[in-house]
């Protein structure tokens, strides 16, 4: 959510896109997050609110979207919950919640945040590739923009939410919209001209002066993300592409009303864990 201008070259630190190993992404994630949450927070935290479940930067709010449908007396778990606004608004509905994220920084913010605000929702600092949860457990698993865009294997975040949901559970997350990856990150009119090819699956990375990746995104197109959910087992119910509101004139990195006019810049997936395994995916008895 914070990558910015064109391909710079790779001498000193700079942006490029190419690949990244799972490892050096997931050391570059935990740095990253770690030493940016104060920021992060600072910069978003208002919006996000202490107690709210926000999708997106357009401002679509569980509340009123409902795309996981009756909460109350659910066992939920937020992935990559950040400050843990949305597990907390999860509490407050009712819903036994659980909230994880790979960031020792974010997550002190989410315990700040719950002081502050009297709501408390069970924190567990957890990698989204290895969750620390047995099978079958929950109800719901859901995150907004947490994790999987910044792991190499979101196919293995895909199976490890169709591993702790009970069948009949959803699974339900938002990202960047594949499409938006094929301009600049500029919320000006920069931003308007198509510059890279929406088939160009190598990450986005920001490295250090000796060409160690900061920060790794990484990009599948539409088609991508449905297979690694039907992969997993999963059946898609929805894709929501949120449209810009009229009257919401902030701008968070990329996002503002010049661009949420024209075309979209989050998608939210929602699936769903079949009752019963999909044929393919059954096992001979
Ligand atoms: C863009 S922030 C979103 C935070 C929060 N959901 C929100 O809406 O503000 C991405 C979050 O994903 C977390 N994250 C990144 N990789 C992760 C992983 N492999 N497992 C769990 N959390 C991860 C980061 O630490 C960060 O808190």
């Amino acid at each position: 959510m914070t990558h910015d201008t064109a391909p710079e070259p790779a001498a000193g630190p700079g942006v490029e896109r190419r690949h990244v190993s799972d490892a050096e992404s997931a050391l570059a994630s935990r740095r990253w997050w770690d030493a940016d949450a104060d920021a992060y927070q600072a910069e978003h935290g208002e919006f996000l609110g202490d107690c709210d479940f926000v999708w997106c930067p357009e401002g679509l709010r569980e509340a009123t979207a409902g795309l996981l449908g009756p909460v109350a007396g659910r066992d939920v778990l937020e992935l990559g919950c950040g400050a843990a606004s949305a597990g907390r608004w999860l509490v407050a509905q009712g819903a036994r919640t659980v909230a994880v994220d790979l960031s020792d920084g974010m997550l002190r913010h989410a315990v700040a945040a719950g002081r502050r605000c009297g709501v408390r929702v069970p924190l567990a600092q957890a990698d989204a590739l290895a969750l620390p949860f047995r099978d079958g457990v929950f109800d719901i698993v859901c995150t907004a923009f947490g994790a999987v865009p910044f792991v190499a294997d979101s196919q293995a975040v895909m199976r490890e939410a169709h591993r702790v949901l009970r069948p009949g559970g959803k699974w339900v997350f938002s990202v960047t919209h594949p499409m938006r990856w094929i301009f600049l990150d500029d919320p000006s009119e920069n931003g308007l001209l198509a510059v890279h090819s929406y088939f160009d699956r190598r990450p986005y990375v920001e490295h250090d002066a000796a060409g160690k990746p900061t920060y790794v995104e990484q990009h599948r197109t539409l088609g991508d993300r449905i297979r690694e959910l039907v992969a997993a087992g999963f059946a898609l119910t929805d894709l929501i592409e949120p449209e810009w509101p009229e009257g919401h004139d902030g701008i968070w990195g990329q996002w503002s009303p010049l661009r949420g006019r024209l075309f979209p810049g989050t998608a939210i997936f929602c699936s769903v864990k079949p009752e019963q395994p999909t044929p393919d995916r059954a096992q001979p008895a």
